[in-house]
């Protein structure tokens, strides 16, 4: 009867999680290239600088990060490390989860598989949404993850963004609408829009998402070091199957040629 139920509760959980994915606010999709060793070198840079220091990466070790994304050792211990770890360890940080809890309400969870668990798009929108909020402990709020209990770490990079109105392009079915005589697009006021403001951080709009989309390259990279493998090798099969059946084939004329 328990087993029953424990199967049950599996066969649904897919349905709960698509019925999550359809509410909440829309996601900006980003396209994540898993052979651009450059991009992920400059996330691997940006996840020890700024996230390190709450979040581990415990399923992932330096040495395998390192050698995956073409940088050297020296180089990894001296740029990317600064908790004195050597090269063979796991990503762990030292922060204490009560501590954590103490502090931010939550603690910080591990980072190595969030790519799988929330997607790219989640997090490519995530990292980008947080706005000032002065009635949260930290000032701060996120569209994607109301009230979360993370402070936003890329203001420096990103600016400080606020909450407020803006004209936007009326959209419907998801088609974007414009006057049927002028031809103009058609807009109204939305008081749910971000905007940054001007010189308060230190790259502009186009460079930071650059900067979170190769973050999210490495998030991405980090829950599935073996994807690009596994689908080198996946190749090569379907490659043997082909040449195989054309002699696989050959060879099955040649026996039946007398039989006929
Ligand atoms: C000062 C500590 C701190 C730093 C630095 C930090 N975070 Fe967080 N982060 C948190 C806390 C605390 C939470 C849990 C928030 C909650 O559940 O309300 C969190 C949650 C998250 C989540 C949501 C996880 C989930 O699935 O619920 C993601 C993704 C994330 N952080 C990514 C990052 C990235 C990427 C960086 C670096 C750019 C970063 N964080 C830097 C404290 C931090």
């Amino acid at each position: 009867m328990k087993k029953l139920f424990a199967a049950l509760v599996f066969a649904v959980l897919p349905a709960i999680a698509f019925a999550n994915t359809g509410h909440g606010p829309e996601l900006d999709s980003v396209d994540i290239d898993l052979t651009d060793k450059a991009a992920m070198q400059d996330g691997a840079r940006t996840f020890a600088n700024y996230c390190m220091g709450c979040h581990s990466a415990k399923f992932q070790r330096y040495e395998r990060v390192a050698d995956d994304l073409g940088i050297p050792h020296e180089l990894m211990l001296s740029n990317l490390v600064f908790t004195g770890a050597k090269i063979g360890d796991l990503m762990k940080n030292s922060m204490s989860p009560v501590d954590a809890k103490k502090w931010f309400g939550a603690a910080p969870p591990d980072l190595t598989l969030v790519a799988r668990v929330r997607g790219n798009d989640w997090l490519y929108s995530y990292l980008r949404n947080f706005y000032e909020d002065p009635a949260r402990p930290w000032g701060v709020n996120n569209k994607i993850f109301p009230n979360v209990g993370m402070p936003n770490v890329l203001v420096g990079l990103q600016g400080r963004q606020v909450l407020g109105c803006k004209q936007v392009q009326v959209v419907e079915d998801g088609k974007k609408q414009y006057d049927p005589l002028t031809g103009t697009p058609l807009t109204h006021e939305a008081c749910d829009q971000l905007t940054i403001v001007p010189k308060t951080g230190k790259l502009n709009e186009a460079e930071f998402d650059e900067k979170v989309k190769n973050l999210v390259t490495f998030l991405a990279y980090s829950a599935n070091p073996v994807k690009l493998k596994s689908e080198r090798i996946g190749t090569y099969v379907l490659l043997y199957l082909a040449f195989f059946f054309v002699f696989a084939y050959l060879l099955k004329r040649e026996y039946w040629k007398d039989v006929h």
